[in-house]
């Protein structure tokens, strides 16, 4: 390098490097910028760093750093008009044959869509629907219902506390009572919601899961009534064939209380039909008459009928699915198959 004044010299490569770069129109140009200013063997650049040694030491740091300032400037501007100069052409190599991507398609959850089949059901029965609080009290989720807090019903062992008195609902029928407080019979509601208890989380049980509720309260209410409401609702959600089965039981808060279980007919593809086995979808009774005290009616004038119903059960058994957990995990390829 023979520059007199090798920090003039810098200045001038830096801008007659700049203005090459960026009037520089194909990848090959730069290249060929690139190699007359940083190649290793010609570079103009490269030269001034090799001939660091030919200055006067006092001279030197701050060529060197100087040189390696105007490298690093005129690399960078390199790559940013090469990124430039290949922008326009990564968009002509864009395919416009490629089908779209479907727009994403939201859908009701399969339990969703099993509470909202069942409760327009009772609605065309005359069902209004009704709602109370997640987190309730004692009272509500068990004393008034004819629960005493001693009873197994009540233990603490299979419901979640949370301050005190209050707790997380362990079912649906606290909706009973807080219904009845504030109308006047006749009561005819469908109370859907989520409930918790202390349950591991396997197939069959999840410590969260939904339940619909059902409440009639009226003059000369009978357990006909309550059994013809049930498999009529039973034939209008499996089909005309279903049958229905009551089962003595017990709940503190009915009385005659029932296990109901339906059976269906299901025709094959084949066209022969074939029963199912007995599946049991609810909790029931008729409401027993110190719940009805408890609400301020007057017993004698007043029965009626109740039940508890697990959707999800219900869902998973219409659906084929075989471990309840598939329906909280979320996952959209499992959901995805119950969008509309
Ligand atoms: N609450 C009861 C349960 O969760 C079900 C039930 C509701 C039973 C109403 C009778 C009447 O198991």
């Amino acid at each position: 390098m023979s520059d007199p004044n090798p920090m003039e010299a810098l200045a001038r490569l830096e801008a007659e490097a700049l203005t090459a770069i960026s009037d520089a129109s194909d990848p090959a140009a730069l290249e060929r910028i690139r190699v007359a200013f940083l190649g290793r063997a010609d570079g103009r650049i490269s030269a001034i760093l090799r001939g660091l040694g030919r200055l006067a030491a006092e001279d030197r740091p701050a060529v060197g750093q100087e040189a390696n300032r105007v490298k690093a400037v005129v690399t960078e501007a390199l790559e940013s008009r090469a990124a430039a100069l290949a922008g326009p052409r990564s968009s002509a190599r864009l395919d416009l044959t490629l089908p779209a991507r479907d727009p994403w398609k939201g859908g009701r959850h399969p339990i969703t869509q099993a509470v909202d089949e069942i409760w327009q059901i009772f609605r065309d029965l005359g069902f209004t629907r009704a709602r109370g609080p997640e987190a309730d009290t004692e009272w509500y989720n068990f004393e008034a219902l004819n629960t005493p807090l001693d009873h197994p019903a009540a233990d603490e062992q299979d419901t979640l506390y949370l301050v005190d008195s209050v707790l997380l609902r362990s079912h649906t029928s606290p909706v009973q009572m807080r219904t009845m407080e504030k109308h006047e019979p006749p009561i005819r509601i469908i109370a859907p919601g989520w409930v918790y208890r202390r349950d591991t989380y396997d197939a069959t049980h999840t410590p969260a899961f939904m339940q619909i509720e059902g409440l009639v309260i009226d003059e000369d209410v009978t357990f006909v009534d309550f059994k013809a409401t049930l498999a009529e609702f039973a034939r209008r959600y499996w089909g005309p064939g279903t049958t229905t089965r009551f089962r003595p039981s017990f709940f503190p808060f009915t009385e005659p209380s029932a296990e109901v279980d339906v059976k269906r007919v299901i025709t094959r593809p084949d066209g022969t039909r074939e029963e199912t086995d007995w599946l049991e979808i609810m909790g029931a009774g008729m409401v027993d008459p110190a719940v009805i005290a408890n609400a301020g009616y007057d017993p004698e004038r007043y029965t009626g009928w109740a039940f508890g119903m697990g959707p999800a059960r219900i869902a998973k058994l219409k659906h084929g699915v075989d471990d309840l957990r598939t329906f909280f995990e979320n996952d959209v390829r499992f959901l995805a198959q119950f969008a509309p």
